[in-house]
């Protein structure tokens, strides 16, 4: 994910890119950029690190025009650093393009590039897009763009400006948001509306394998055929506050509904295209080096220890490789069994948590080889790490994490088989029936959030207890964790996890009249063991909240209220039974008035140990 905006007008280009730039950097801030028409012809000025380091340049050595693009970045290829920062251009900087996606075919275009003598600067997959617009121009950028693009393939939004046709902004959208939004004697291009909100309430969606060509007058849309398509305006009422969210009323809300989208783009092309084979390029451990994996510890904090449990028994349960999961603050001091033979797998979305940067370095000093699952590109745990599996969750603004847990899971899903695969300890036929499984979960979590205003009841019916209980056996543990965590750090219900079958070694005593019980019994081979559990709670007067998969309704005729997730496989059910948990927490959250994205005293990214 990364955002761009675009201005053509008189007015000072530079201010507006900024003040769309900000609204956008949610989008992605591990560098930025801007490149304008100054009196001097196309300028850029890009910069690694936040938004800010970008505006304090602008300010000490402004760049004054008044058509120009900009970009907020977050990596995908190449790590974070000015030179990959956008606008990219060409070598004869009269071309510049800032652009939101993944060129797939890139490497191949750029040695087809570099051939025709061209000199590439960047690590990027975007800085082909300007070599090959440069290389193809025929005096008209709109057709030149058009012939461009049928040599792209992947995602993109493009925002291209050229010095020879400088009163026009070329904008293009192949499977990457883009929006026009249009002015009087100004017209702007973004990658969502709050980029533009401040200054025209008037805006064109594009859709995909659109384009738009803006003047200060005029905006044309058209198929990247050339076709003129007419459109009416779309009237823009919410306030920025809603419209940054995406009209959701919290960052948390907004990144629980993007979690089909996640599942997605952490599978992309990792799985082959008729679905039999697991492809993880991006892992340098060779197939000897994999077969001679001893035992594996996967170490991580919080929400991504708990992706970590659902991992171990992923890992296990495919390919039959012994794995501990710890939390990250207590595996360097526990003198854990390290060898070279040791895998160890670090997982953070942000890639930066202290404690699991120690443990990595930890385990490197003891000589074994570290596999990072990271949701940033360029974190220091992607970079100190042997081999990185990188979760397409985008940015995760809400303090609890959401998408990037469940992104963790689908990342530990494809590794699992990955190592399956190779160890040999699963049938192609399994591997295939995995595989179709995994490819529906995104639409079956879409299903899941149509339930959401049965979650918010049962939320506000919790909402006025003070303690509460999760309970699972197996995987269902591992999610009653995550919810029990969930739950907590946002309403600050006090709530525990339990392993079912343990409830009876003392917590039970706990129970008592009304108090809820949330019961996870999504494995259907665990489900009657499960029941017995819920009876025994029920028995003491809990007030029990099931939740089952569909075909398993008797469940109902144990609990006080159900809610039914998609039928899969049973090792993938945590992608499906965690969704209704994030939502109660959510809805639990709203239902005591607390601030949903910023939890009292915790923060994102936890650099301290
Ligand atoms: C809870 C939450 C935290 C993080 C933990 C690790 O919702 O987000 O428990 O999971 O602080 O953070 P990362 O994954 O960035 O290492």
């Amino acid at each position: 994910m990364c955002g761009i905006v675009g201005y053509i007008g008189d007015r000072n280009s530079q201010t507006i890119l900024l003040d769309g730039l900000k609204k956008l950097e949610y989008r992605g801030y591990d560098s930025a950029g801007v490149a304008v028409f100054t009196s001097n012809g196309l300028e850029v000025k890009k910069a690694k690190g936040r938004l800010a380091v970008l505006e304090s340049r602008l300010q000490e050595d402004p760049l004054n025009g008044s058509v120009g693009i900009g970009h907020t970045r977050w990596a995908t290829h190449g790590k974070p650093s000015d030179v990959n920062s956008h606008p990219h251009t060409d070598n004869a900087m009269k071309f510049s393009v800032v652009h939101n996606g993944i060129i797939e075919n890139y490497l191949s275009l750029k040695e087809e590039l570099i051939g025709k003598g061209h000199r590439f600067v960047s690590e990027t997959d975007t800085e082909v897009i300007s070599h090959l617009i440069a290389e193809l121009y025929d005096g008209d950028i709109v057709r030149t763009v058009q012939k461009a693009v049928q040599r792209l393939r992947g995602a993109y939004a493009l925002g291209v400006i050229t010095e020879y046709e400088p009163d026009k902004l070329v904008a293009v959208r192949q499977a990457s948001p883009l929006i026009i939004g249009v002015g009087q004697g100004e017209n702007f291009i973004g990658s969502d509306i709050p980029a533009v909100l401040a200054y025209t309430r008037d805006i064109y969606i594009l859709n995909d394998g659109e384009m738009a060509v803006l003047t200060r007058d005029d905006v044309e849309l058209m198929t990247l055929e050339g076709d003129i398509i007419s459109r009416e305006l779309f009237y823009v009422d919410w306030d920025i506050a809603t419209a940054e969210k995406g009209g959701y009323d919290h960052f948390m809300l907004k990144e629980i509904h993007e979690q089909p989208k996640a599942y997605r783009d952490t599978m992309g092309s990792r799985i082959n295209a008729d679905g039999s084979k697991i492809v993880l390029d991006e892992i340098r451990m060779t197939e000897d080096q994999i077969r001679s994996i001893r035992n594996i510890h996967v170490v991580a904090c919080g929400t991504a220890y708990h992706a970590g449990l659902v991992g171990k028994s992923v890992i296990e349960r495919l390919a039959r490789v012994p794995v501990e999961a710890d939390v990250a603050s207590e595996y360097r001091y526990r003198s854990p069994i390290i060898t070279k033979d040791t895998l160890v797998v670090v997982v953070s979305q942000s890639g930066e948590t202290a404690d699991t940067l120690a443990a990595l370095r930890e385990a490197k000093r003891q000589g074994a080889r570290v596999l990072a699952i990271t949701n940033v590109v360029g974190s220091s745990v992607a970079r100190e790490a042997d081999d990185v599996i990188i979760t397409w969750a985008g940015p995760e603004i809400a303090v609890a994490s959401t998408k990037a847990y469940t992104s963790q899971l689908i990342a530990f899903y494809l590794f699992g088989l990955y190592l399956a695969e190779v160890l040999g300890t699963i049938e192609a036929a399994d591997l295939r029936k995995t595989i179709a499984a995994l490819q529906e979960l995104p639409e079956q979590v879409e299903n899941i959030l149509q339930q959401s205003a049965k979650m918010e009841s049962f939320a506000k019916q919790i909402a006025a207890h003070n303690s509460l209980f999760f309970i699972g056996r197996g995987l269902d543990f591992a999610i009653a964790q995550e919810g029990s965590l969930k739950l907590k750090e946002i309403s600050y219900i006090h709530s525990e996890a339990y392993a079912a079958g343990e409830l009876k070694h003392g917590t039970l005593a706990l129970i008592e009249e009304g108090v809820p019980v949330i019961a996870l019994a999504a494995q259907e081979e665990l489900l009657e063991k499960t029941l017995s559990n819920i009876k025994e709670v029920k028995a003491r007067g809990a007030y029990v909240i099931g939740i089952g998969l569909e075909g398993n309704e008797e469940l109902s005729e144990f609990v006080d209220a159900a809610i039914y997730l998609p039928r899969t496989l049973s090792l993938l059910t945590p992608a499906l039974s965690v969704i209704p948990l994030q939502l109660l927490a959510y809805y639990a959250s709203l239902a005591k008035g607390n601030d949903v994205d910023k939890p009292r005293n915790l923060a994102k990214s936890v650099t301290v140990e």
